[in-house]
């Protein structure tokens, strides 16, 4: 990879204007954070080719082999409230979407709050981390990693995940994918509320289907039906038909007959 391929003839006014371009580092995410303490502007873009200790949701990690995938964190200093700032984590999982379907034709959707899946297969996750007060919101750093290259999984997830190669039987240009997704993310940002929700639940993979809610305490089972501006989940249990809702940081939302 090479920063000065991905700025020539990328179309956006913020995103991605500063590259940071590293071979290795732990997590883009972390130094993304550390750069935007010391003042990084909005639309900063930390690349990697390999992250040490890529951090996935949930506490958990994400693999990260050398040359293989896109390792990105995209600092954002949005003028809005932090409660306000739900709405980024929708329009990243919306800008990736776009970016992949894009480049590579696949019928890329979300599976609820941002995977990306393919054929019910995750191909890309992201961590949003926010420094902010209770009022001010001074940072988000919005982190995605997309499986590009990998041609096989660790087994524990060998069944659920895909790359963006397997599925298409070519290899896809990563340098094509992060310009698609700087100009992606540029459109979701401006997009008003309703247009991005409008456009985020065509995208949806969880929508209308049947899913199983895994949470600390209990699981249930129940029919997703739709996604809020704040970007929690509202299920309707099977068990009493009551309209639940879900948050992103407490639980995981399978399909019933699988991944997604
Ligand atoms: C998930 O658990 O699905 C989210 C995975 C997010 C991984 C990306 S890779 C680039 C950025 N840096 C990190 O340490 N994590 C995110």
């Amino acid at each position: 990879m090479n920063a000065e391929r991905i700025a020539h003839e990328l179309d956006t006014r913020w995103a991605g204007r500063e590259i940071v371009l590293l071979e290795q580092t732990d997590s883009t995410n972390r130094h993304a954070r550390a750069l935007a303490a010391q003042g990084a502007a909005h639309g900063t873009l930390v690349l990697a080719n390999e992250q040490t200790a890529g951090r996935g949701r949930r506490g958990r990690g994400w693999i990260s082999p050398a040359g293989e995938g896109v390792f990105l964190s995209l600092i954002l200093r949005p003028d809005v409230p932090p409660a306000q700032a739900a709405t980024l984590s929708l329009r990243t999982a919306l800008a990736v979407a776009e970016a992949i379907r894009r480049e590579t034709g696949l019928d890329a959707r979300i599976k609820w709050p941002n995977d990306i899946v393919v054929d019910g297969r995750k191909v890309c996750g992201m961590l949003l981390e926010m420094d902010a007060t209770a009022e001010v919101l001074h940072s988000v750093v919005a982190g995605v990693g997309i499986n590009v290259h990998q041609m096989q999984f660790d087994a524990e997830i060998a069944r659920t995940a895909s790359s963006l190669d397997l599925l298409t039987g070519r290899r896809i240009s990563r340098t094509a994918l992060i310009r698609a997704f700087l100009e992606e993310f540029e459109r979701a940002a401006a997009m008003d509320d309703e247009t991005m929700m409008r456009t985020y639940r065509a995208c949806s993979a969880t929508l209308g289907q049947r899913v199983r809610v895994i949470g600390l305490k209990e699981t249930y089972t129940g029919t997703a039906e739709r996604v809020t501006d704040g970007g929690t989940l509202l299920v309707r249990t099977d068990a009493d038909g009551a309209l639940r809702e879900v948050l992103a940081a407490d639980v995981s939302v399978r399909g019933i007959m699988g991944y997604a």
